[in-house]
């Protein structure tokens, strides 16, 4: 791969550096000479660089002054000195001034490639500690996705296929399915996976804000923008950037998005360079795109640039056999994070929980789980101790409903479901119609008048 890697080189003799130059060239690095201090100046209000490599005497201003202009303006780049034979007090001088290192004349070019290595080392490890700061850690991993129904052996399947390839990917699916975990999982199986992975939540940063911090700005770029800054496709050079909640995008961003798309190259905020990257762009959303895009809301060329590869997720509540996996996984996670002995749960207790539909999905039955384990006392997990909304649903007998590809009747499904709840509540009841409609939040006489429009008889015959 080749590196992002700026490197200008400062030297009133440019002709004496030719050779090197020339190597750093092949090697990849993207070098800029100039000759003198001032020039150097000019270069740096242009074009940001990594890594200035600079001689210390040159007429006019000098090595030390382009240092000084450096360390102040630009405290990210790394500056090298090259010194004369004999003068190493100035190059110690120097290094004290905030020089990254310094090189002997003759530059030899091992040692100079070996000084821009470590450079870059650094470089990447303070990207590093950018995306750390940002609580992004490759925390997870497809050993860490739990599940063995046939809709999950399924999507671990395609997670395969799909991280050899290099093609975008849209994962789709409701809230809490684990969007983030596949992009994850997708990122450490792919040839990428040495390099960064760099998720985005679009929906969760303003607008302008998130221009610059996909993007990038230079100094001055806006108010405020008082260093320039690297995007987040910068950070994700080589590896893979995950545009979570991409629905949520702006129009304005969509554009310049899409833009992105087409050339991988852009520039950053208030900047005039063209910066070409090498990543790989997955995309989740929890809403339709589809009927987003027939709204309007969303852009059609930029929903078909990002759904090259459709993954869609499925809710938990089809995933037949995972909630018990999943269950044991998150009070085992959950117990020993908190240096409890392992808590077990009551077979009745389990079956409640996998009748319950989970709007939350994983995401809703993890921060149950977690909740139990603090609010329980020692020994087995029972129905009582569930949540009140997982055992009225359980109790209240809806399943869930579902909108198939076909659509349904509303008037039907509720008609039928209206029918179902009544017959239960006489059959709680025993028949009694007063107190089936208590059990209904009805008046007696509109429960009557609704047994006689649907022909419902009582179940044991008492009137
Ligand atoms: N199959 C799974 N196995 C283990 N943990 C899971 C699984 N699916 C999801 N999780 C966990 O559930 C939580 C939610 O997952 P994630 O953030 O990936 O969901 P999401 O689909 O991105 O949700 P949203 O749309 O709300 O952003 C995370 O803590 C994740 O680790
Ligand atoms: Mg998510």
């Amino acid at each position: 791969m080749k590196p992002l890697f700026r490197v200008l080189v400062v030297d009133d003799e440019p002709l004496t550096l030719q050779l090197v130059v020339e190597s750093l060239t092949v090697e990849g690095y993207d070098v800029q000479i100039v000759s003198s201090g001032a020039e150097a100046i000019s270069a740096s209000q242009k074009n940001d660089f990594d890594v200035v490599i600079t001689d210390l005497a040159m007429p006019g201003m000098g090595g030390m002054e382009v240092l000084a202009h450096f360390t102040e303006h630009h405290p990210d780049t790394f500056v090298v000195v090259v010194t004369g034979y004999g003068t190493i007090e100035t190059a110690v001088g120097a290094m004290k001034r905030g020089a990254f290192d310094y090189l002997a004349k003759p530059a030899n070019l091992d040692e100079l490639l070996f000084t821009l290595k470590r450079a870059q080392e650094i470089r990447s490890l303070k990207d590093e500690n950018v995306l750390l700061r940002t609580q992004i850690q490759e925390q997870h991993r497809f050993d860490r996705i739990i599940g063995q129904s046939q809709l999950m052996q399924s999507l671990y399947h395609m997670i395969r296929r799909v991280a050899k390839s290099h093609s975008t990917v849209l994962i789709m699916g409701e809230s809490g399915t684990g969007k983030e975990l596949i992009a994850n999982a997708i990122h450490y199986h792919s040839e990428r996976k040495d390099n960064t992975f760099v998720p985005i939540n679009c929906g969760a940063i303003p607008e302008e804000l998130l221009e610059s911090e996909l993007f990038g700005h230079e100094r001055g770029a806006f108010t405020g923008a008082l260093r320039e800054r690297r995007g987040r496709f910068e950070l994700a050079h080589g590896g893979t950037i995950l545009l979570d909640e991409i629905g949520e995008m702006s129009p304005k961003l969509q554009v310049k998005l899409l833009r992105f798309l087409q050339e991988k190259k852009f520039q950053r905020l208030g900047g005039s360079r063209t910066i070409e990257v090498d990543v790989r762009i997955l995309a989740a959303t929890n809403k339709n795109l589809e009927r987003a895009v027939a709204a309007s809301e969303f852009r059609e060329d930029l929903f078909y640039r990002l759904n090259v590869i459709p993954i869609i997720v499925p809710p938990l509540r089809e995933r037949e056999g995972d909630i018990p996996l999943l269950v044991d996984h998150f009070l085992r996670q959950h117990c020993q994070k908190k240096e409890l002995s392992l808590k077990r749960i009551s077979k009745s207790a389990l079956d409640v929980l996998e009748r319950y539909n989970w709007p939350g999905n994983v995401r809703e039955l993890e921060n149950v789980i977690e909740r139990l384990v603090i609010m329980t006392e020692d020994g087995e997990i029972e129905v009582d101790d569930l949540p009140q909304r997982i055992r009225a649903y359980q109790e209240s007998g809806i399943k869930h409903l579902e909108i198939g590809e076909a659509g349904i009747s509303l008037k039907d499904t509720l008609d039928d479901l209206e029918k179902r709840l009544i017959l239960e509540a006489l059959q709680k009841a025993g028949g009694v119609k007063n107190k089936a409609a208590k059990l209904l939040g009805l008046n007696r006489t509109t429960l009557i008048e609704k047994l006689k429009k649907k022909g419902i008889v009582c179940p044991d015959g008492v009137a």
